[in-house]
């Protein structure tokens, strides 16, 4: 399994399920971490061909850049499956890709934020790598929503990388540079999110409150921050594609007809049950 790094709550929680899972079936797993880095994750790819290994998982950092290796693993007999994030491929190089709808994502965050505002924000965007599926379509969906909303407007827009210090240092800038015109953000991942509310604290405003917070994951991190008050809603982005990705990969394996795209289930959390939720959580 070719990961792309542990960038995230959601990433830490998604390898483990890929670990667990592969420890339960008794499945010899070999599993790189690309640190966030394409080169790396495509010289992980190309080890595992050499390994010989029957399939490949892979969740692709960045959304192109892909064909050459593919090719590479298809040319050697290897199947390879999309998980959690898609590359932009023709569909014959891989078997199937596992994971969330990103653009739905999006478009569930710019409802949630349009009902919590009653369609008046001047919004600041936290964006997810740039160049992944996620961000991609989360910056897509969002704006599909948002454009029917002629008080909404996105006042700026910027990467944080997915992570809880870039999305902080991000937020800082934001601030300082628009202040308390600002009344709300979207992130595209609860970590950035998290790194938005303290910044926002710094600055002596009150999150979820001065300013509105919506993203996207409903990690343990968000939940806290609901119940807290600081947090106005998670769109559910699922990690745990353990079992579904083995069951997939033992599939292709055997040669079984797989669907070109097993969409992971979702749904939206607001702070009023937060609490009573958050126990039964795995993430
Ligand atoms: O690809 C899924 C995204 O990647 C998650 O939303 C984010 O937290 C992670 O880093």
């Amino acid at each position: 399994f070719a990961q792309l790094g542990a960038e995230s709550e959601w990433r830490v929680a998604n390898t483990k399920s890929i670990k667990e899972t592969a420890d339960q079936l008794g499945v010899e797993l070999r599993f790189l971490d690309a640190q966030q880095k394409q080169d790396k994750q495509i010289e992980a790819v190309r080890k595992l061909i050499i390994q010989k290994v029957d399939v490949i998982g892979i969740s692709p950092i960045v959304e192109t850049g892909w064909e050459e290796v593919f090719r590479e693993a298809k040319a050697a007999g290897i199947p390879i499956i999309l998980s959690d994030r898609r590359a932009a491929v023709p569909e014959d190089l891989y078997a199937t890709y596992l994971g969330s709808d990103f653009l739905e994502e999006g478009r569930n965050a710019g409802r949630v934020l349009a009902k919590l505002v009653n369609g008046e924000a001047k919004i600041v965007e936290l964006v997810g790598t740039v160049g992944s599926a996620p961000a991609n379509d989360r910056f897509k969906g969002f704006r599909e929503i948002i454009k029917n909303y002629p008080g909404m407007k996105i006042i700026d827009s910027e990467s944080g990388d997915f992570t809880r210090a870039r999305g902080k240092e991000v937020m800082d800038t934001f601030l300082k540079q628009y202040g308390k015109t600002i009344t709300a953000v979207y992130a595209h991942n609860d970590d950035m999110a998290l790194g938005a509310i303290q910044a926002i604290e710094n600055y002596g405003l009150k999150p979820g409150v001065d300013i509105k917070i919506v993203s996207i994951d409903a990690s343990h991190g968000a939940f806290e921050a609901m119940i807290a008050g600081k947090l106005n809603a998670t769109v559910e982005c699922n990690p745990l594609l353990g079992p579904q990705f083995f069951d997939l990969a033992l599939k292709v394996v055997n040669g079984d007809i797989v669907p070109k795209w097993v969409p992971s289930r979702e749904g939206i959390f607001y702070p009023d049950n937060a609490a009573e939720i958050l126990p039964g959580r795995k993430y």
